[in-house]
């Protein structure tokens, strides 16, 4: 399987990352430690958590148990070192971790220190903030996006970027994390980290983890420039648009135990719009032969400035269905229809 590096860091990843965020929900420690077994036995090396998963619902006593499931897997196989494993510090106003604090250079050190605990592990190779606490346009927030809003000044964010900075140095000298990412930031967002890391030292940024696949492209326009002539590779997440790509939820289907059967309107990506885009994306996989799903997965694999796409499943079967992408390149001709379907559905939701 095709590798890239992380930023300008060392490390290197296969150009699919097993997401984890079922983990300890909708799929239980048994299927997630034989996903583990599968992803890593088709080669993948690359797996993506977070300190607040399981998600759908996340619950303040369920924080932290994908990673501990994680943990598990490592002590039971002893496999720690065959894993590249990014996780992610909760960000401002989720009341279920910190009472929704926000990042601070006071509470890096204890999110790492229990992300390693629960990970059974001395280091973690990515560590990433998961959103910014200044507010973020993502996750549908961009119809009504309006920065003025935010209790951040410039001056704060710029202080809060330097101060952390501080703090993710002495974790990257402790030798408890490599890198450093960002998740649901902006192109703004992430030259200001960039520069301040330039400035007054620091771990650069090396991947920004926002949602893309062919239902949502924000990232190609600013962030794709910054990404490309700052060295940051992204790390796509919802390849599959959370299953809508696969086809299953077209017709007013909802199949039971979905995640729209769990959480109603997949997180606001449930519109009208969206299921027009998905019926001519099938279409077009009809045309050429190909699985949507693997379709949709090589799409993201095949754009320049990602370095892994994190794609998710519930269960082995949906995992197998993913692995077939492995090694797929979509051809020049089908990449144009792809752009046509595009113009015609752009940004559903
Ligand atoms: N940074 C962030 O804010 C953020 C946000 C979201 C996700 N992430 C990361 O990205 C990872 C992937 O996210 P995601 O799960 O939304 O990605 P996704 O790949 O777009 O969606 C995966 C989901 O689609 C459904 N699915 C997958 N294959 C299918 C198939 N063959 N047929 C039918 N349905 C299928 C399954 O859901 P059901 O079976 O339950 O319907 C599966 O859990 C997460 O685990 C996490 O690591 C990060």
């Amino acid at each position: 399987m095709k590798t890239n590096q992380l930023g300008r860091t060392d490390i290197t990843v296969t150009e699919y990352c097993l997401g984890t965020m079922t983990f300890g929900s909708q799929t239980d420690e048994a299927t997630a430690h034989a996903q583990i077994d599968r992803a890593r036995d088709a080669g993948i090396n690359f797996m993506d958590a977070a300190e607040m998963y399981p998600v759908n619902p996340v619950k303040k006593e369920t924080i932290g148990l994908t990673e501990q499931i994680l943990g598990n897997w490592f002590a039971k196989t002893g496999r720690r070192n065959e894993w590249i494993v990014a996780t992610k510090h909760s960000g401002e106003g989720l009341a279920a971790v910190r009472d929704g604090a926000p990042i601070t250079s006071d509470t890096i050190p204890g999110a790492v220190e229990s992300s390693l605990k629960r990970l059974q592990a001395d280091h973690i190779d990515l560590y990433q903030f998961h959103w910014p606490n200044r507010g973020s346009f993502m996750f549908r927030k961009n119809w009504r996006y309006d920065p003025t809003a935010s209790s951040y000044s410039r001056a704060d964010v710029i202080q809060d970027i330097e101060d952390c900075l501080g703090a993710l140095t002495r974790e990257v000298e402790r030798g408890t994390i490599r890198a450093f990412g960002l998740s649901n930031d902006s192109a703004w967002g992430t030259m200001q980290w960039l520069r301040e890391a330039d400035r007054v030292g620091g771990p650069r940024v090396a991947t920004i983890q926002n949602e893309y696949s062919l239902l949502c492209r924000m990232a190609d326009t600013d962030l794709a420039e910054l990404m490309h002539y700052e060295d940051v590779g992204l790390l796509p997440f919802s390849p599959l648009a959370a299953g809508l790509l696969s086809g299953k939820y077209q017709d007013g289907a909802v199949p039971e135990g979905s995640r729209m059967a769990i959480n109603g309107d997949l997180g606001g990506r449930k519109t009208e719009r969206a299921f027009a885009a998905v019926d001519a994306y099938l279409a077009l996989a009809r045309e050429f032969d190909i699985d949507p799903v693997h379709m949709a997965l090589a799409f993201t694999v095949q754009r320049p400035f990602v370095a892994s796409s994190i794609f998710g499943a519930t269960t082995l079967e949906q995992l197998d269905r993913a692995l077939g992408a492995i090694d797929l390149r979509l051809s020049e001709e089908l990449l144009e229809r792809i752009d046509a379907v595009h113009k015609q559905h752009p940004m559903p939701y």
